[in-house]
């Protein structure tokens, strides 16, 4: 496979003059509550007095940048951000963003995903990077290149939180994917249980979640949560 190398000017991720801290969300598949999580957590971070932004590299399936996940978190958590500065690549179809890109003709480039993230990190102090579905994410996949999205990830140096549906089959697919982003040597800082709902069974996941993967479960959000129920300091830490 081919993968993009960075000149050392691109290699300089972190702006100088913020000393940004980013944030990936990922999750155990698409449709799990990246975008829900993410606009409650950069809504506490801003409601806890930080400077929050957000990013997403590639986005496929919206007709416009305000329906979209990006206008969405935009939107939730208050932020203001120019549209230019949300995402990167917006693809209109709803499939896989590398099938997008080749029917719309608009093929992802890693320089310009990174400069984009630069843009964004040096207006905000803590930066959350939301993910396309789930980790495994081809982004590009033509004859001139290939381009998954953990090596975007890897390029922007961020850690990860994993958001995982609470119910029945989680185990199974948050203890993959933590897995899978350990292989990839990138560092999981928590899993976020969505759509939680307490009981026996659900509590049980939480610790099976725990004890197979290492991980912390650092927030559980219910359905329709407006709040993230994580106090300001355990969320700075995660961009640490
Ligand atoms: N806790 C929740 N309470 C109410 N609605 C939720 C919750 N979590 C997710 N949803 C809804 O479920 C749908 C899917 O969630 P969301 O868009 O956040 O998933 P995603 O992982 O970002 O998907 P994608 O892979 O397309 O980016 C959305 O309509 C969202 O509003
Ligand atoms: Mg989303």
């Amino acid at each position: 496979m081919k993968i993009e190398l960075l000149s050392p000017k691109e290699a300089q991720v972190l702006p100088k003059k913020h000393e940004a801290k980013g944030l990936f969300v990922t999750a155990t598949g698409t449709d799990m509550g990246k975008t829900y999580v993410t606009a409650l957590l950069v809504r506490a971070l801003r409601q806890a007095g930080y400077s929050a932004g957000y990013y997403k590299a590639a986005l496929s399936g919206a007709q416009s940048v305000e329906q979209s996940d990006a206008g969405y978190v935009d939107r939730i958590a208050g932020i203001g951000q120019e549209k230019e500065l949300l995402l990167s690549y917006w693809y209109k179809n709803a499939v896989s963003p590398h099938l997008a890109a080749r029917w719309e003709e608009n093929p992802a480039r890693l320089e310009k995903i990174l400069r984009d993230y630069r843009a964004v990190c040096s207006r905000y102090e803590y930066v959350t990077v939301e993910g396309s579905g789930g980790i495994v994410c081809p982004i590009r996949w033509d004859e001139e290149k290939h381009l998954l999205l953990e090596e975007i990830v890897k390029a922007m140096g961020l850690g990860a939180v994993v958001v995982a549906d609470a119910g029945l089959g989680t185990i199974n697919a948050a203890v993959l994917t933590v897995e899978y982003l350990r292989s990839r040597r990138i560092p999981v800082r928590g899993v976020i249980l969505n759509r939680y709902s307490g009981g026996e069974m659900q509590e049980d996941n939480l610790r099976m979640i725990e004890a197979l993967s290492g991980v912390p479960v650092i927030a559980l959000v219910a359905d329709g949560d407006r709040e993230l129920n994580c106090p300001g300091e355990t969320l700075k830490a995660l961009y640490e």
